[in-house]
């Protein structure tokens, strides 16, 4: 089959569906790839590298595959052959004029933006590499606005402060941006109705701000649901707080389906100090700041710059293209199971199901619903109780402890032969060394510690062999009893470590 990629018909598009490095890929699956002239263009990808890659320059529209980003243009539409499939961004869910259009059609329509976000289809998830370079480049757009470094120095002419940034909902593009705004020496703040991010924030530098109301609470799909007025209250206080002392604000607050929600308001812009920048990545869906101009950078009264750039992505596009290049290459693998070049439409797989509008003319929007899940469902039964922690041990019972080992080890060095005591004086110090070392390792480090004990386990065999054939049978006794103990401890060990490394493998 033949695989075409269109170029962008609309204005301002800057990517391309395919670049040279996908065509080789999908090229091993058994297409053939045409291009049409000059579609990667404005990514820098010139006709002469799609050749070069193997792909040839002509009529997409005459392909049995067609590749967009955006859904095509009318006259687009009616070129494309009867049977033909289309790929595309077509925002089913947003748009039902292109699903009534594209039902009037002999052809089969798929939607990149309907992928279901479930692990699985997580390399052909559009959306999410779409955001992660957004939110990239929405931190770039601010570094570029505001007037000031990121990063705090010393310098032969003065101390420069840290810029502080506040990033507002820790979705994909709120992670991307914490990452990109840490990475250029910013201090940097997230919150998220989620608490389940709390430890993907800390784990990229930032600092997570929880809002504390109760109804915070891990999500069982991996979204937030609509905030009551209760969290709202509490949140705009936190926002109010924030915006007097912060430099940059990142907000990619989104819940699905629903307008986004309103996070900083006018109040709290006119509160923030001149010079300060505000991206609001979610300018197309109605902004989560009082006073975003979709698509454009505004400059308030005070001085803030409000930038409600809807294009982020496309503002990186070779990168976006290379991306989203490699979305489609992974969904070709997952629909070409022979690698043939044969397209097999399975309805049976959610994933396929989930992004089909029309097959082979014939209306299949909207789709069954997917159950997605990222964070495990929180268990029916009534929460149980942890077990309280060890009390710790008093020091009265530590004195005893102490004592009572000292009139034993008195008692034993009293009636031992004398070239017995030195031995048992090392023994005890060791008790006492190794009672306070190990005592205080850090309970991560105990499989470390193991490697040590290993190596000690190893002595006491090396001792108990040279003692074993010794003509008194309690030395042979006790000589193969700590040989039999320390090859217990040291095979125990390894049968752990190994354990512990196949969790890591995969299968
Ligand atoms: N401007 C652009 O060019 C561009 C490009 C790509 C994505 N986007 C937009 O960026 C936004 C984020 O995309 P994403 O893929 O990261 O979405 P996502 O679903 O992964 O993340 C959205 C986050 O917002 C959080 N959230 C919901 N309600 C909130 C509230 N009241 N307060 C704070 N946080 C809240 C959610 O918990 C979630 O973590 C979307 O609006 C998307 O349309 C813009």
């Amino acid at each position: 089959m033949v695989i075409g990629v269109l170029k962008e018909a609309g204005a301002g598009e800057t990517r391309v569906a395919a670049t040279p490095a996908t065509v080789q890929q999908l090229l091993k699956l058994g297409y053939d790839v045409v291009v049409q002239a000059g579609a990667g263009d404005a990514s820098s990808f010139a006709d002469a590298a799609f050749e070069e890659a193997g792909a040839s320059i002509g009529d997409p529209l005459s392909a049995d595959i067609v590749f967009g980003i955006n859904a095509p243009a009318k006259e687009q539409l009616d070129g494309l052959k009867q049977g033909a499939t289309l790929i595309s961004l077509l925002s089913p869910r947003l748009d039902q004029s292109i699903v009534d259009d594209l039902a009037k059609r002999p052809i089969t329509a798929m939607s990149m933006d309907a992928v279901p976000r479930i692990s699985r289809a997580q390399s052909l998830d559009v959306l999410s590499s779409m955001a992660n370079i957004a939110g990239y480049r929405a931190v770039v757009e601010a570094a570029h606005t505001y007037g000031r470094f990121f990063t705090g120095q010393v310098t032969a002419a003065g101390k420069v402060n840290p810029a502080n940034v506040l990033v507002c909902g820790v979705g994909v593009a709120g992670l991307a941006a914490i990452g990109a705004a840490g990475s250029l020496g910013a201090i940097v703040r997230a919150t998220d109705p989620r608490p389940e991010v709390a430890d993907q924030v800390k784990s990229l530098g930032g600092e997570y701000l929880s809002v504390e109301s109760a109804e915070a609470e891990v999500s069982s799909t991996g979204y937030a649901k609509e905030m009551s007025d209760d969290y709202n209250t509490l949140a705009a206080r936190l926002y109010a707080e924030q915006c007097k002392t912060v430099d940059i604000i990142i907000t990619t607050a989104l819940i699905p389906g629903r307008p986004a929600p309103t996070l900083i308001t006018a109040d709290m812009v006119a509160s923030m100090k001149p010079g300060s920048v505000i991206v609001d990545m979610a300018a197309a869906n109605g902004g989560n700041v009082e006073g975003t101009v979709k698509g454009e950078s505004v400059v308030t009264d005070n001085g803030v710059t409000i930038i409600g750039y809807t294009d982020l992505a496309g503002r990186l596009p070779a990168q976006a293209s290379q991306l989203y290049g490699t979305n489609l290459v992974n969904l070709m693998k997952l629909m070409t199971p022979e690698k043939d070049g044969v397209l097999v439409l399975d309805f049976d797989d959610v994933v396929q199901r989930g992004m089909t509008v029309v097959r082979d003319g014939e209306l299949t929007w909207p789709p069954p619903e997917v159950q997605v899940s990222a964070a495990p469902a929180a268990p029916a039964a009534a929460p149980v109780e942890k077990p309280a922690p060890p009390e710790p041990m008093s020091d009265e019972k530590r004195l005893g402890i102490v004592l009572g080992a000292a009139l034993v080890f008195f008692l034993l060095a009293a009636n031992a032969p004398a070239a017995l005591i030195p031995r048992l004086t090392v023994f005890a110090l060791a008790i006492v060394v190794g009672y306070y070392v190990i005592g205080h390792v850090h309970h991560a480090l105990h499989t470390p510690l193991m490697s040590v004990t290993n190596a000690i386990s190893g002595i006491i065999v090396v001792g108990g062999l040279l003692q074993i054939g010794h003509h008194d049978g309690a030395i042979t006794a006790v000589s193969t009893v700590a040989i039999l103990l320390a090859s217990i401890n040291i095979f125990g060990g390894f049968a752990v470590t190994r354990r512990m490394l196949a969790m890591f493998s995969r299968s």
